[in-house]
């Protein structure tokens, strides 16, 4: 039996952090392992926000540099970049023919800053390019043409697989035919629980996040501003209430777990020590994919290679889909 098709898209628009390596380079990687994985880089929905050509374009590379390094081997994982790939813009002009307007109504993204803009009293399409309004459509080509069964996301994204679904229905009945893979989506990241610098959920918009690839010194630096309270030194402390020992959770197996877990109960620790030792355990853990990265970053014409290489790839399946569907809607013979 063929094995089924996890896909996803990155969108590079930030430097990816810990957030993102747990809740979702590290479990599309796994899925990578079971199923035959196709991964791009999203950069025409990341232009959505990202107007500076140069920032797009580093951006782009850290983005890619980072999942090479994380593990992603591009002998086994389809790895290309969506603007590398004509037919998945073709593919788009199909479908926003079945899609309508009520639906992108319904997207959250769009309905949330057409929300904001009535608050302030601004006309609801101030500032609202085409772009975001049929993001669901353009997302809903990158599932559908690559006959996905399974796409690993965020729950945040789970309306948009959802929309995918819902428009792959559509033409299937319209052409009584399974023209597409009705595709599920996978939610089980631990964006969730990753905390942040703050104590919050680790986000791009709350500002608080530690990027995997900075270097060792700013990492240390970074452990150092994580906030916690004001007990001191003597006194017990409690690590399921911390956000140091939260991280230290996702790095450290569960007998170094318990061990830090005892110390903080037991008091005589203070926070700088307990900083400094998750700092050292993330950047054991850390560093073998660094020098990687770097090696990457220095050189970034292998990453350039290795994105060719996928989109040649890519194309011989984006073109003969886009062919056999052509066929099917009578717009070629
Ligand atoms: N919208 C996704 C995000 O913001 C990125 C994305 C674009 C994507 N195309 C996709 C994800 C296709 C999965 C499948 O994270």
């Amino acid at each position: 039996m063929d094995k089924k098709i996890s896909l996803t898209g990155i969108k590079p628009t930030g430097m990816p952090h810990l957030g993102n390596y747990f809740g979702a380079i590290k479990p599309a990687l796994a899925l990578a392992q079971k199923y035959e994985a196709r991964y791009f880089i999203a950069d025409y929905h990341a232009l959505n926000t990202i107007k500076n050509p140069q920032e797009l374009r580093d951006l782009t590379y850290e983005v890619a540099a980072a999942w090479l390094s994380c593990g992603l081997n591009p002998e086994n994982v389809l790895f290309y970049r969506q603007s590398d790939i004509p037919e998945i813009f073709e593919l788009t002009a199909i479908l926003t023919a079945f899609t309508s307007k009520g639906l992108m109504n319904r997207a959250h993204a769009y309905k949330s800053a057409s929300e904001a803009n009535k608050e302030s009293g601004n006309d609801p399409d101030h500032n609202i390019n085409m772009g975001l309004f049929t993001y669901p459509i353009l997302m809903a080509a990158d599932i559908l043409l690559f006959d996905s069964d399974f796409v690993p996301v965020g729950r945040d994204q789970k309306q948009h697989v959802e929309m995918a679904a819902d428009i792959a229905q559509t033409l299937n009945s319209n052409y009584k035919k399974p023209l597409f893979v009705i595709p599920d989506g996978v939610y089980d990241g631990v964006n969730e629980s990753v905390l942040g610098l703050d104590g919050r959920k680790m986000s791009k918009s709350y500002n608080n996040t530690i990027a995997i690839f900075i270097s060792e010194k700013q990492l240390r630096k970074t452990v150092m501003k994580i906030v916690t309270n004001s007990q001191d030194v003597s006194e017990p402390k409690d690590p399921e209430k911390c956000s140091v020992f939260s991280i230290y959770k996702l790095f450290a197996d569960k007998e170094k777990q318990d061990a830090l877990a005892k110390r903080y109960r037991e008091g005589g620790m203070g926070w700088g020590e307990a900083k400094q030792e998750l700092f050292e355990t993330m950047n054991a853990a850390i560093k073998p994919m660094r020098e990687i990265y770097d090696d990457f970053m220095a050189d970034k014409s292998k990453i350039d290679k290795i994105l060719a290489r996928g989109a040649e790839k890519a194309r011989e399946i984006s073109t003969k889909k886009i062919a056999f569907l052509r066929k099917e809607i009578g717009i070629a013979k």
